[in-house]
């Protein structure tokens, strides 16, 4: 067991908290911290003792890469190989944010424990003011996955990390709630002006075409990629069960409110009936309608902002699981903006078990 320090950012030692924090990772410590998305936990990419350390903490499989945090533009010059315009390009217009670029890695620049032995590396520049600065102040490439035990939801608060993963890393760096609350969008580039997105995340595909109109974007719909992630794995992270909660979650898809309202009633109803203890996380339209029964009811906010969705997700998740809920039924959403990245994440922690009213 070690002891995790939790430093907070809203109080007056903000300054020293960061540079005692950066201290640890130059030092081989496991440190997780806020971003934009979700919080990371980082170590220093450079080091296979520190790498390791996080495979270790989140009980991650080691065939799934780590994606390296940096501060600053300059840093890529050690990390990478030289890259297109487009990535220039892509960097200029969607860094600092939750876009993941996958670039051909300079031999020996990380541990191979970051790559999981791929010749690529997945990068990013986050936005969030915290986390930009402790990369800065630690001065290294920093590894960092989602700060969650493998398989659960990731953190979008300091006390979800430490839920999973207290004792056994060195630090958390609490600077509340994260942004959008989903993990960044992953890309590859796969010709001069062609790229494909591995995992739909913060970043939407809207943004993606705007930032460079010229280029091709293969963006799998969702089930069709669900279904070939399952065959051949491009990102390997991809394949594994992720973002689940304990209790069995179940998407309802319709375009019809009141028959997936009247679906879900019924499912409570019939859960309640085998004693088992039953949660619905819907939209707000459709709230009123389920309380009452004896779901324990959680919300996403307006179905007409799935920006407030997406940040509210997987703290949702976690929170069935406190209540002790054992079976969920999830409204789903159109896969537009925010949506996709929001659908992809729905349909993993649900083991892609949908129901169509
Ligand atoms: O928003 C985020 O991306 C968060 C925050 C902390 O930055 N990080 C995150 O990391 O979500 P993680 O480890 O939970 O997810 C990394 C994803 C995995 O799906 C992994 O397979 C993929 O990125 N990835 C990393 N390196 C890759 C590579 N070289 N090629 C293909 N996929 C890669
Ligand atoms: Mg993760």
């Amino acid at each position: 067991m070690t002891t995790t320090k939790v430093w907070r950012m809203a109080d007056e030692h903000a300054e020293e908290s960061i540079a005692e924090a950066a201290e640890l990772l130059r030092r081989g410590e496991l440190v997780a911290f806020p971003t934009e998305t979700v919080y990371g936990l980082g170590a220093d990419a450079r080091s296979s003792e520190a790498v390791a350390g996080i495979f270790q903490a989140k009980g991650r499989p080691s065939d799934n890469p780590l994606i390296v945090h940096i501060a600053n533009i300059s840093q890529l010059d050690e990390l990478v190989l030289p890259y297109s315009t487009l990535a220039k390009q892509l960097m200029g217009q969607l860094w600092p944010g939750p876009l993941t670029l996958v670039l051909p890695v300079q031999p020996g620049a990380v541990s191979p424990l970051v790559t999981a032995g791929l010749s690529t590396v997945g990068v990013r520049m986050p936005s969030h003011p915290v986390a930009l600065r402790l990369l800065a102040a630690a001065g290294c490439p920093v590894a960092a996955p989602s700060a969650n035990r493998s398989g659960r939801p990731s953190p979008t608060l300091a006390e979800h990390v430490a839920e999973d993963l207290s004792g056994r890393i060195s630090g958390i760096v609490d600077g509340g709630a994260t942004g959008i609350g989903l993990e960044s969008t992953v890309i590859e580039l796969t010709g001069e002006q062609a790229l494909r997105i591995l995992r739909p995340g913060g970043v939407t595909v809207e943004q993606l075409r705007e930032a460079a109109p010229q280029a091709e974007i293969d963006a799998p719909a969702d089930a069709a990629s669900a279904a070939e992630e399952l065959a051949a794995p491009r990102s390997p992270g991809m394949k594994y069960t992720h973002y689940a909660p304990k209790g069995e979650l179940s998407i309802v898809q319709g375009s019809s409110a009141a028959e997936r309202i009247a679906y879900m009633q019924e499912q409570v109803a019939q859960a309640a009936n085998a004693g088992l203890k039953a949660g619905v996380l819907v939209f707000d339209e459709q709230a009123a309608a389920m309380q009452g029964g004896s779901a324990f009811v959680l919300t996403y906010g307006s179905g007409q902002q799935l920006e407030q969705a997406a940040h509210r997700l997987y703290a949702a998740l976690r929170q069935f699981d406190a209540e002790g809920v054992q079976r969920i039924w999830a409204e789903g959403c159109e896969p537009d903006g925010i949506g996709a990245a929001l659908m992809n994440r729905l349909l993993k922690a649900a083991g892609h078990r949908t129901h169509q009213v």
